[in-house]
């Protein structure tokens, strides 16, 4: 019996759409992400458990682990049936990359107990087809994060999908999910087909000057890049008073604020902890709509998916 544990993951990183992933972890030590435990067994049986597997749907053929093992399957040429349990402690819909969680988890479980019929990178195209299936079009800025860990770059070339960038390791990560869902392919929909020239200059220089602070280690000018005029613009309107939020984040000392992925968790970054707590006991109070929303500090994952229990 195998257990896999894959991170949740910030898409965008509030500057490269569709081309950076962050994974991360709280810094209390929480698990947060999904975990998969597969065995070998005589037919393809799936039990849900975790807080979120309410939301999941009732047929199982329906479930992204279902899809993850036949589609599997279908590569190797091989039918192989097997026993999963499924952790859903990701709430889907939140842009905290739930689904790539259990995309990531399930596909690196059921490779291990096969005897890894598949490298690291043909996983990982599996991994992105899989998430593009579901939100309406191939994007590795979850997947990526979630199975290597760190904050990826996605490149999308031939032979390489994607590669760690370094990161700032006196950032706290503070994320706030609202407890309401947001349907990426929805938030996907919503964006315009085309950009004028001036965007994408801006959105070119920022996303450069992220990349080049940091490699050179500039933590000041790296969260004064983190600027998105791709996504940001539009969704704003589908999150809870999100520029009104994000002015109080910045007044409490945050050095940025943007939506995770396609929202509607926001993220905060803070270069201390006591500002991490304040703007993380101000969101408690303010961004969150119900009793299932949650704020975790959390730490940039650098391990991604892993082996545990
Ligand atoms: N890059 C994707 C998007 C991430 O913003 O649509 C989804 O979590």
């Amino acid at each position: 019996m195998i257990k896999i544990y894959a991170p949740a993951s910030i898409g965008n990183v509030g500057v490269g759409f569709d081309i950076l992933g962050a994974a991360i972890e709280p810094i209390n030590g929480d698990l947060l992400g999904d975990c998969v435990t597969i065995q070998l067994s005589e037919n393809f049986e799936l039990l849900n458990k975790g807080i979120f597997s309410n939301q999941l749907p009732v047929n199982n053929k329906q479930n992204i682990v279902w899809k993850c093992w036949y589609k599997f399957c279908r590569v190797i040429n091989k039918n192989i049936p097997v026993s999963i349990v499924l952790e859903k402690n990701l709430p889907i819909g939140s842009g905290l990359g739930s689904s790539a969680c259990s995309i990531v988890a399930t596909l690196v479980a059921i490779n291990e107990i096969f005897d890894n019929p598949l490298n690291k990178k043909e996983l990982l195209s599996l991994m992105g087809e899989i998430e593009g299936e579901i939100s309406g079009s191939i994007h590795y800025d979850n997947v990526a994060p979630s199975y290597l860990g760190g904050i990826q770059l996605i490149l999308e070339d031939d032979d390489v999908i994607s590669q760690q960038i370094p990161h700032f390791k006196t950032w706290f990560w503070i994320v706030a999910w609202p407890g309401i869902k947001l349907s990426t392919a929805e938030a996907r929909k919503i964006l315009p087909k085309k950009y004028t020239q001036d965007i994408c200059i801006k959105n070119s220089r920022c996303l450069a000057s992220f990349i080049h602070a940091s490699y050179s280690q500039q933590s000041d000018l790296a969260a004064k890049c983190m600027k998105e005029f791709i996504a940001e613009p539009y969704r704003s309107k589908l999150l809870p008073d999100f520029l009104k939020n994000k002015e109080q984040i910045k007044k409490l000392g945050a050095i940025s604020c943007g939506i995770s992925g396609s929202g509607p968790t926001i993220f905060a970054i803070s270069e201390n902890i006591e500002n991490a707590q304040k703007i993380s006991l101000w969101l408690t109070k303010n961004y969150l709509q119900n009793k299932t929303g949650f704020v975790h500090i959390c730490y940039i994952d650098t391990k991604g998916v892993r082996k545990i229990g």
